[in-house]
């Protein structure tokens, strides 16, 4: 099956109440090891590449690995650009073969913001790929901006409804307390499900998306210190808080701080108990298992098994 955009994905889990997983790729291991489990599970994926992780893999190398992924499945999957910081970013995937882009004008004022995702709706939706965009400010760092934790806004749900109907965007990353990285919060965590619950009444036919929401998954950041690691402290969003907010509405749940811990707690291991390794492989093929084992951790008890087509 060719590559999907997210529409039928998001139909789906609006009307069942569940989340679909977007997970970062930028290497041939994080890609089998996402779609192995995928497949697996006999769920519909998908990928996103930030604009630094096309620099870092370069463009070509990503299609094709993704159209080996594709060829080699038989599940949905659909190819995302993760928080394009502009419309050049947005038309060089859309021109590529992405079914998906983010226009992330969440650093711009309000008008500024509409102006250009209303450009990038209009130059994807006339090539048949869908948009993403993003109101209001996680904390934390996203890409090269750095919104220090007490900036972070959150989204306006009446402000969500007149964004949404001036650009025509077709779903809307919001902020209700996640972060990107490794520490998303001090003490406990807590996530403004009223807002969202406000937003979703406002929009209710826009599937929601949820940047910064890996689990930060507490045995690989144990792992990762174990092994010669230091990341003390680190902490992610609960995996029953990410079901409720698939429950209330959001559709799309973003991960990759998971996956990265998944691969670096694997090989810092092999590392530290074999020092006298040094065939990429045997490093490698541990870290690749370990994506496809918390991603299909992820898929069966996370985004509900009602995910499956
Ligand atoms: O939201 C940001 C993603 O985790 C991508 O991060 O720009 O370091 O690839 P990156
Ligand atoms: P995490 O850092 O929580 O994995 O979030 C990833 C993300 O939002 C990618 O856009
Ligand atoms: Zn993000």
């Amino acid at each position: 099956m060719p590559l999907v955009t997210t529409k039928n994905m998001f139909e789906k889990s609006m009307k069942e109440g569940f989340a679909i997983g977007a997970f970062n790729i930028n290497n041939m291991e994080i890609i089998q090891g996402i779609v192995d489990a995928a497949s697996e599970k006999n769920s519909p994926v998908i990928l996103q590449v930030s604009s630094s992780a096309i620099k870092y893999a370069r463009m070509p190398y990503l299609m094709k690995m993704v159209e080996a992924a594709v060829e080699t499945t038989n599940i949905p999957i659909a190819l995302h650009l993760d928080h394009g910081p502009d419309f050049e970013t947005c038309k060089e995937c859309v021109d590529a073969g992405f079914t998906s882009v983010m226009i992330d004008g969440s650093k711009y004022s309000f008008e500024e913001n509409v102006e250009l995702t209303k450009k990038v709706v209009e130059y994807a939706h006339s090539k048949g790929v869908v948009v993403e965009a993003e109101l209001g400010k996680l904390a934390g760092i996203e890409d090269d901006v750095n919104v220090a934790a007490n900036d972070a806004m959150y989204t306006d749900p009446e402000q969500a409804k007149e964004f949404v109907e001036r650009t025509g965007c077709d779903s809307l990353a919001i902020a209700i307390g996640t972060s990107h990285g490794a520490y998303k919060f001090k003490g406990e965590a807590k996530l403004r499900f009223d807002i969202l619950q406000k937003v979703k009444e406002k929009i209710p036919n826009t599937p929601i998306v949820l940047h910064g929401a890996s689990t930060v998954i507490p045995e690989l950041v144990e792992m990762c210190n174990k092994f010669g690691g230091e990341i003390p402290g680190a902490k992610g969003v609960p995996n029953e808080m990410l079901k409720e907010a698939g429950k209330l509405g959001v559709s799309k749940i973003n991960v990759d701080t998971d996956i990265r811990l998944a691969v670096t707690a694997n090989i810092r291991k092999v590392f530290a108990e074999k020092p006298s390794e040094f065939d990429p492989r045997k490093y490698l093929s541990p870290a690749r298992d370990a994506v496809k084992e918390i991603v299909g951790f992820k898929i069966e008890n996370v985004f509900c098994s009602s995910n499956k087509e």
